[in-house]
């Protein structure tokens, strides 16, 4: 690693020591906590944040598609689409947090095929149903996942796919899809450890998704995280379809 890169990791690491402030509502403890690491977000979030590129390839996607991204942050994920994707398929992406969504703007300005939204995705509306709607990372850090998770799936055209890659836990009874197992000292850990940062670590969310769309697909996995001597963090990758 270079100088620059651990004085720009210094910044992100110092936010997430003094954790998600708290007080006010959800966007302006969102907009507190972004703001100084936006510019920074995607450097460090693409060593912290496994599974996006190997999810987003494993989708079947149409040319023309219409691909919604919910918690879309700056819209690094746009860039782990294929170029042909990119440039046939539309985008829209939905943020809530104003520093996040300022890059994403920035970086989208010349692109006619994608859109940029600020909007708490619990109360989420579009004029047109998606073929792809996309949570990455998002769903741990919304309060109101589950009225999320509803909407995200009432966008879906018929035979569209909801593609999902999370941090999770799975508890002393986990889903019988599940092959994981999940120690109490591992839980405890990292669930204390991404609850500082405003990140909520559990197995209530994939639950949800695996009754919410009976016909899917999962794996699950483990990713190192930078600056945690070799620690690995579970995560899932999930892609449920709405049927035909
Ligand atoms: C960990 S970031 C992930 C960003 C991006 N999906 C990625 O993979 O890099 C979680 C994102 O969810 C957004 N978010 C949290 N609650 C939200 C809500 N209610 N509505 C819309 N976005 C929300 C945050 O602002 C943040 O950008």
């Amino acid at each position: 690693m270079r100088w620059s890169e651990g004085v720009r990791d210094a910044g992100v690491l110092w936010k997430l020591l003094r954790g998600m402030p708290g007080g006010g509502s959800h966007a302006s403890r969102l907009d507190r906590f972004y703001a100084g690491q936006a510019e920074h977000y995607d450097a460090f979030r693409e060593r912290l944040l496994g599974g996006r590129r190997e999810l987003i390839a494993s989708l079947d996607i149409r040319p023309g598609s219409h691909i919604v991204e919910i918690g879309a942050g700056t819209g690094a994920n746009v860039a782990f689409f294929d170029a042909a994707r990119q440039r046939d398929c539309s985008f829209t992406l939905v943020d809530l947090c104003t520093p996040l969504i300022e890059q994403a703007r920035r970086r989208f300005a010349d692109r006619a095929n994608l859109s940029v939204l600020q909007a708490d995705a619990t109360r989420l509306q579009m004029d047109r149903p998606a073929d792809v709607v996309l949570l990455s990372y998002a769903l741990t850090m919304m309060p109101t996942w589950d009225a999320v998770m509803r909407r995200a799936a009432g966008l879906l055209a018929a035979g569209g796919q909801l593609a999902v890659v999370d941090f999770y836990l799975l508890g002393s009874d986990p889903p019988p899809a599940c092959r994981a197992r999940h120690g109490a000292l591992q839980r405890t850990f990292w669930r204390h450890w991404f609850r500082h940062d405003g990140v909520e670590l559990d197995q209530r969310r994939l639950q949800r998704l695996l009754d919410l769309c009976p016909q899917h697909e999962l794996s699950e996995h483990r990713h190192r995280l930078p600056w945690m001597a070799g620690l690995s963090v579970p995560y899932f990758r999930f892609v449920g379809r709405r049927a035909a």
